[in-house]
């Protein structure tokens, strides 16, 4: 167990957390544009479209105007267009966001790396923005924040998640590697999520974990297991 942790700790590196390189995000998006059975997958057991849904439906009204960043085929954007709502979606797997637009969910997709602002998206249009198992690809969640408070409109509700390896413990941990895909994820702690949030003025009004799962993986013979959560946050631009 030792080892393991000394594993995590090499994987972390200084603070901040690493910029976003053009390699990093070529290999995850040609991992998404290549994942034809992302739905099939993601039906086994991946709750962050209904996680968001649910946080977010006491604030929902009909006809309101949803953005979606990193959409993916649409499995959140599904359940706010049958809550009578409009999506604007957001990714920058093309793949993806082909099998997102064949299905008739979305009012407008657009082809768009989160890491880079502006998005194309007018200020104060949307009345709450969700971004499901997404940040863990995006190293400056500032980018991220400072867009969403710009889109929302006021009163408006943003819905997140990150990720967390829980078991090694390393709360402070910034990046980790999915063993089972071979992803390099970036973790977010809460103390930095809290203090970005904090100087956008954006209120926390519910954080809970989801979706924990096991990743295998064997060192020197020894198979190990690691455990990985989602940890959700709503947050408000004030009214
Ligand atoms: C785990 S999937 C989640 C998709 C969808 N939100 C869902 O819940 O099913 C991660 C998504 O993030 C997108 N993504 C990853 N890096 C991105 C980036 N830099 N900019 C925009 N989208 C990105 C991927 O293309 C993929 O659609």
């Amino acid at each position: 167990m030792g080892r393991l942790t000394d594993l995590f700790r090499r994987e972390r590196p200084a603070s901040p957390p690493p910029p976003p390189t053009d390699a990093a995000s070529a290999k995850v998006i040609a991992f998404y544009d290549a994942f034809t059975d992302y739905d099939a997958q993601a039906n086994q057991g991946w709750l962050g479209p209904q996680v968001s849904f649910g946080l977010v439906y006491p604030h929902l009204a009909p006809s309101q105007h949803i953005v979606d960043f990193g959409v993916g085929t649409g499995l959140g954007a599904a359940l706010f267009r049958k809550a009578g709502c409009t999506i604007i979606g957001l990714d920058a797997s093309a793949g993806l966001l082909a099998a997102c637009g064949a299905k008739g969910i979305c009012e407008a997709l657009h082809l768009h790396d989160l890491n880079q602002a502006p998005y194309p998206i007018e200020s104060a249009s949307a009345d709450h923005i969700v971004c499901n198992g997404v940040l863990h690809f995006i190293p400056d969640l500032g980018v991220v924040l400072d867009e969403a408070n710009r889109i929302l409109r006021p009163g408006g509700a943003f819905y997140f998640d990150v990720a967390r390896i829980l078991s090694p413990p390393n709360p402070e941990a910034r990046e980790g590697i999915a063993t089972g895909s071979g992803q390099r994820m970036i973790l977010h702690p809460d103390a930095a999520i809290q203090e970005l949030l904090a100087a956008r003025g954006l209120k926390v009004s519910a954080s809970l974990p989801y979706f924990f799962f096991d990743e295998m993986f064997e060192i020197d013979g020894i198979v190990t297991l690691t455990r990985l959560h989602f940890q959700a946050y709503l947050c408000h631009k004030p009214a």
